[in-house]
């Protein structure tokens, strides 16, 4: 290896965590216990947490926080009694939040704090109930990736520190909470308000929700949960749950954290999926009775296996997380759905990378170049694709077989941890490069890592997947094709969306509204399709689907969806004028973080003169 790749290589050892306040190299929190209250009327969580470290410490102990009201600090050298420690909360920082300093003596074991959350915790949302599905009761939800675990609890905020906890959550009777953790699905909810996680998970896997919830069996350790009304629905689309856990089995090894039940929340959930252990937290637009978006829930069940069990150690590594997930994703779906579905997806994600560095200049890389932004909005789809690609351009080479036995190996050797790319590539150089010279210099792993765009050699997906439905598509737009000769009744709605962005840009009013009254596209049901299709009527100006807009804009809260919709709206004055007014009418059904990437795109400063 030559001397600057060497230095590269080190630059990626350095786990240090730019987005935390906290020392996990002084001292690791291993164990959080909770006590908290949920107060609805207030808009608040108050109560303590217990963090036990994992030796004998004194000096400062640095936690994370954000918008939290610090009431106490203590701390215990016995866990029997607590003494009162000085605290001191620094600058408020709009991306780290502020640091909490607590004084401790030698000795101590655990430090208690007392504390309140804000109206304005990033990592919460309270629904009033007329936000919710049932209409009758209030709703919380948490999303505490990335970095918002620290606006409702203060912890140590960074993925290279890993804890287990305990969790007592006091909330109105007739509400119902779970959490990341092991919930028994079955107790009855008066019943069940205490939680354990056992195996040690990072702070952003923290998650709670509180609502008036039901849950319906699916199999023996999976079912589902929503509210009432949405029960059903939720259950017919989540049918092949445990199929899906059986599948990864059989790839990846056994599911280690006993139940996958899955969280369908009210339509204001901003990301597509989050995978908190125990229970992946979903948006409700993936309910669109054909099953035809369980790759998303596949996505998630991967992370059970790809992060979970070994997460990046800072979000710069964040393809450790997303691409592996992506790549096992997509093999859980070859086995359950077949070749072409794979392949199909595998196009859609290798285009948008050509496309991403098609408009991004050279420097855009597999490891996360975050420049101190805010990582919660910088994810690109790059740690994605191009981590999936690395691991797919791997695979064909060493074949199938050796690499599954290697990815086995892999999850058991680092169970529980949080890595660095360094450590991953040092694992995959030992056990399975180096083990055959021929096969390493094929495979450049330092160009993967450090070379912009796609590397020379990569498993290229089959184009072939995605063709003839290309060819059909400009055989339509020509005027070849009649509506009537495109097949859609058996495209997916991964076709759907291709078929739609391809012909955008080349179709006018006429043209959409012959697809509309042949396929009803206005009326979808489907919010994928049905946002790809209101982002062509923005800019074609097809006005059928337009008065379908602010319905779409003020009930789906899906970040993803809204910002493509507000950023095609913000080209005109008087399309961005008609946004400011949607936004501040649909602005406290959104979550904070999608608030936060709406603002971002509409500008903070037109929304302060919209206001007056
Ligand atoms: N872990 C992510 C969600 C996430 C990423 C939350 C970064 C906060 C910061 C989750 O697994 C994910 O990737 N969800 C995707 C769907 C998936 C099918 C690509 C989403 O929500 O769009
Ligand atoms: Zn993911």
């Amino acid at each position: 290896m030559n001397p600057d790749n060497l230095v590269k290589r080190l630059t990626d050892l350095d786990s240090n965590d730019r987005y935390s306040h906290s020392e996990p190299d002084l001292v690791c929190v291993k164990h959080l216990d909770l006590d908290l209250t949920v107060l609805f009327d207030q808009r608040i969580l108050t109560g303590t947490v217990d963090l036990t470290l994992d030796r004998w410490f004194c000096g400062d102990l640095v936690l994370d926080t954000r918008n939290l009201t610090i009431h106490s600090a203590e701390y215990s050298v016995d866990r029997q009694e607590f003494r009162q420690a000085p605290f001191e909360l620094g600058n408020y920082n709009p991306i780290l939040g502020a640091a909490l300093r607590i004084r401790i003596p030698k000795k101590s074991i655990v430090v208690r704090v007392r504390y309140s959350t804000t109206p304005e915790a990033s990592g919460l949302q309270w629904l009033e109930p007329t936000q919710t599905a049932g209409g009758q009761q209030p709703f919380l939800y948490t999303q505490s990736e990335a970095t918002h675990a620290r606006s409702w609890i203060p912890l140590q905020d960074t993925p290279r520190v890993r804890a287990t906890y305990n969790a007592f959550i006091r909330r109105p009777k007739n509400l119902r909470a779970l959490m990341s953790a092991c919930n028994n699905p079955a107790a009855y909810c008066d019943a069940d308000l205490r939680f354990s996680m056992p195996y040690p998970i990072p702070s952003y896997l923290l998650a709670l929700a509180v609502g008036d919830l039901v849950w319906r069996e699916l199999s023996e350790r999976t079912g589902v949960f929503s509210e009432r009304p949405v029960i059903e629905r939720a259950a017919r689309e989540l049918s092949d749950l445990e199929k899906m856990v059986r599948t990864a089995e059989t790839l990846f090894g056994p599911y280690r954290w006993n139940r996958f039940d899955v969280l369908v929340l009210p339509p204001s959930f901003p990301i597509g999926g989050m995978e908190n252990p125990c229970l992946t937290f979903t948006t409700p637009t993936i309910l669109t009775g054909d099953k035809s978006l369980s790759s998303l829930i596949v996505h998630e069940l991967a992370h059970s296996w790809s992060s979970n069990l070994v997460n990046n150690a800072t979000w710069r590594h964040v393809w450790l997380n997303e691409g592996l997930t992506v790549y096992m994703e997509r093999r859980i779906v070859e086995k359950m759905y077949g070749t072409r579905r794979a392949e199909i997806e595998t196009v859609l994600g290798f285009r948008q990378l050509e496309t991403i560095f098609s408009k991004v200049p050279p420097g855009s890389q597999i490891l996360a170049d975050l420049h101190g932004d805010d990582p919660n909005a910088g994810f690109s789809e790059v740690p994605y694709e191009k981590g999936a690609l690395f691991l797919r351009t791997i695979e064909q080479s060493v074949g199938r077989h050796r690499f599954d036995a290697w990815l086995r190996g892999y999850l058991n050797h680092f169970a529980f941890r949080s890595i660095t790319t360094s450590q991953f590539i040092d694992y995959l150089e030992t056990n399975l490069l180096l083990q055959d010279p021929k096969e390493t210099g094929r495979i450049d792993v330092d160009e993967w890592l450090h070379a912009p765009g796609i590397p020379k050699i990569a498993a290229l997906p089959a184009v072939d997947a995605l063709s003839a439905l290309e060819e059909q598509a400009e055989r339509w737009v020509s005027g070849e094709l009649s509506t009537k000769d495109l097949r859609p009744s058996q495209w997916s709605t991964e076709e759907w969306l291709h078929f739609l962005s391809w012909i955008g840009p080349q179709i006018d009013t006429q043209k959409m509204a012959g697809l509309d009254s042949a396929f009803h596209l206005t009326d979808s049901s489907n919010a994928e399709i049905e946002s790809q299709w209101l982002l062509m009527a923005i800019r074609n100006k097809y006005e059928p689907a337009l008065l379908r807009l602010p319905n779409f804009l003020t009930t789906v809260g899906r970040r993803k969806f809204l910002r493509s919709l507000y950023g095609a709206l913000v080209n005109t004055p008087e399309d961005k004028q008609w946004a400011l007014n949607i936004y501040k009418s649909a602005r406290d059904l959104y979550h904070p973080i999608t608030r936060s990437a709406i603002e971002n795109i509409l500008g903070r400063d037109s929304l302060s003169v919209a206001k007056t």
